[in-house]
């Protein structure tokens, strides 16, 4: 939901800032735009578009060198993606320019009271208000900082911002609330930015930057306050992974990468697990075993694929541990009353570590007293931060909008949690727990047998380029899986695609099967007693007139159909890992075959900053 990135240094700021940008595309695309300080004053260009769209513009007529400049890359809120929406925005005289990711929830009051004393707009944009009272209060207290901290003192809502000043060369000042904001410590430059892959290439030295705080940055210093003025220490961390890894290295698009990434961050989200006795280990969860011991429910939250992956885990949990689980999207969670007390435990899924939905859902268990681990990708993001404690799923970056090797370590993490909680309830033996964890170990080897052997799908997304609507069916861990082969080939293919929990569909949805449409049946495992049964609603679709494609396991010799998508034999709670496979390559191929951007799909963001 917006990427913003600021440079302060000694070389020409454009540069740093469009390859900041071009990282932090990800996180929105509707329009980009760059501000630079040069002589003593603020150049700015903006386009609507994407990034190559600015950048054609700078080709045609560049900015002036400058050594320090901010840079954002929009997804709009306020105001549609044209031009003049775009960031930065300025104050009326030209000396502030400033970018916003997040929402001012208060901006009317604020603009009405700014056009009362005779400021005209000339955007659609919350933030173009933020950047009118911070060129109000520059003006009144000549340093950029204090006017920060009085300027963030008026705003409701959410918000990472960061600004320059005419007067105040070299100098970058960021300020943050529930919106990210990572400060690079780099050589003779420093960076403000969303996400710290925005100045990979050039450190791996970051410093977290806290709720309601703000941090004033030159090239050789930093320092942080509240909002209040007051001293506030950082804590300094070092990027565990390099620019490479953020780079699509050889592949047409990140998906493709990060599909082919999945045996590789499995085995990582599994590295370090085991103690020096032999235990599973979470070495971040900082809940004591006595408290895990208490624990009477657990309610999963998360958004999108990760409320699949949270489905998914709830059989693992439940299994294992044998305490209840609940599964909520956690954009509805806090507005049920749930019934949460000290003994919940509320496992809260996101990759990102920022979806503002997932967030808010954290902070209201947290006020209710639950404890809360969280399961994320993103090293000191917000959601870990304000959490009990966390299991890093250790996938590296994804980059791609739609998430598959986050599902995948997902839907692991969250199983070691259950398999955790099982341990230290005594409920499974050490030694059975790591038997559990031996047949983990063995999905890496797995999926990439599977992933070397997946031409098909290509196939049969041309098969299906033209069907108007396409079904996805599964069973017990199955229906997550069809429900999250339905969202990647939405959101990716922009066709129309439901998942149905196979036993539903008598009851009504089979209403929806008409001559030739296209079912993709996840199989049950042979030895799940759920098998027979989709044998039997496999059977009642055909005799409708599917064209079911079936994924089933090698050993299944009940399914002789020789269309029917193969993959390696796993243990029933498994099996996700790699029936969610030939759905994550057959959206990503639909999507090619359709000519649409599988990176940066419409309308969508990767990181959901916004409620
Ligand atoms: C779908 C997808 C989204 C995210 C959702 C939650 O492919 O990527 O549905 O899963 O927006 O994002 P995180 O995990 O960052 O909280």
């Amino acid at each position: 939901m917006c990427g913003i990135v600021g440079y302060t240094g000694d070389s020409n700021a454009t540069i740093p800032l469009l390859e900041g940008l071009a990282r932090l595309e990800y996180r929105g695309y509707d329009s980009a735009g760059i501000s630079i300080l040069a002589d003593g004053k603020i150049t700015t260009a903006k386009r609507a578009g994407k990034l190559a769209v600015l950048v054609a513009a700078l080709k045609e007529k560049s900015l002036p060198n400058g050594q320090v400049g901010i840079g954002h890359t929009r997804w709009a809120t306020h105001g549609s993606p044209i031009d003049r929406n775009a960031h930065p925005h300025l104050d009326p005289d030209g000396k502030v320019a400033l970018i916003h990711n997040g929402i001012i929830e208060n901006y009317h009051s604020l603009k009405v009271a700014l056009e009362n004393q005779g400021h005209d707009f000339s955007s659609d944009t919350d933030s173009e208000v933020v950047a009118h009272l911070l060129g109000a209060e520059y003006s009144r207290v000549n340093d950029l900082t204090a006017a920060m901290e009085k300027v963030c003192k008026q705003l409701q809502g959410n918000f990472s911002l960061v600004a320059i000043a005419v007067d105040s060369p070299g100098t970058l000042v960021g300020a943050r609330r529930n919106s990210p904001l990572v400060v690079g410590l780099g050589d003779g430059a420093n960076f403000l930015a969303s996400d710290v892959a925005a100045f990979i290439s050039f450190t791996r030295r970051a410093l977290e930057i806290g709720q309601n705080q703000i941090v004033t940055l030159t090239a050789s210093s930093y320092s942080i306050t509240n909002f209040d003025g007051e001293a506030q220490n950082a804590r300094e961390f070092e990027v565990t992974w390099d620019a490479s890894a953020a780079e699509k290295n050889g592949f047409p698009h990140f998906m493709a990468k990060e599909i082919m990434e999945q045996p590789k961050a499995l085995a990582d989200c599994l590295l370090g697990r085991i103690d020096e006795k032999g235990q599973l280990a979470l070495n971040e969860v900082r809940v004591s075993d006595d408290e895990l011991r208490d624990i009477e429910k657990i309610i999963i939250i998360g958004c999108g694929s990760a409320f699949h992956a949270g489905m998914i885990a709830k059989y693992g949990i439940e299994h294992w541990s044998r305490i209840p689980v609940e599964v909520e999207l956690a954009s509805e969670f806090r507005y049920r009353d749930p019934i949460i007390t000290r003994n919940t435990l509320v496992l809260a899924i996101s990759q990102s570590g920022e979806t503002m939905d997932t967030l808010m859902a954290l902070r209201h268990a947290k006020e209710q007293r639950a404890k809360v681990i969280s399961i994320c990708n993103t090293h000191g993001a917000s959601i870990p931060r304000e959490s009990d404690g966390v299991v890093y799923t250790q996938a590296g970056p994804e980059i791609a909008v739609a998430s598959t090797k986050a599902f995948l370590t997902q839907i692991v993490a969250a199983y070691l949690v259950g398999l955790y909680l099982a341990q230290v309830r005594g409920i499974k033996f050490v030694d059975e727990v790591r038997d559990i964890l031996e047949e983990l170990d063995e999905m890496p080897t797995k999926i990439e047998r599977y992933l070397e052997t997946s031409e098909r799908l290509k196939e049969l997304a041309e098969e299906f380029q033209s069907a108007q609507s396409i079904l996805f069916l599964g069973r017990h861990v199955g229906y997550p899986v069809a429900l999250e082969g339905a969202l990647k080939l939405k959101e990716l293919a922009y066709m129309h695609a439901e998942g149905f929990a196979a036993g539903e569909l008598k009851h009504g949805p089979i209403a929806l099967i008409e001559e030739g449409t296209p079912v993709l049946v996840v199989m049950p495992s042979p030895h799940s007693p759920l098998h027979d049964k989709m044998l039997s609603n496999v059977q009642e679709i055909q005799a409708r007139g599917a064209r079911a494609i079936i994924i089933a396991s090698e050993s299944d010799l009940a399914i002789a159909d020789p269309r029917a998508i193969r993959i390696p034999d796993a243990p029933v709670l498994f099996q996700p890992l790699l029936a969610v496979l030939p759905l994550q390559l057959f959206a990503y191929e639909s999507a090619v075959i359709r000519g649409y951007d599988v990176d940066q799909p419409r309308n969508l963001a990767k990181s959901v900053t916004v409620e």
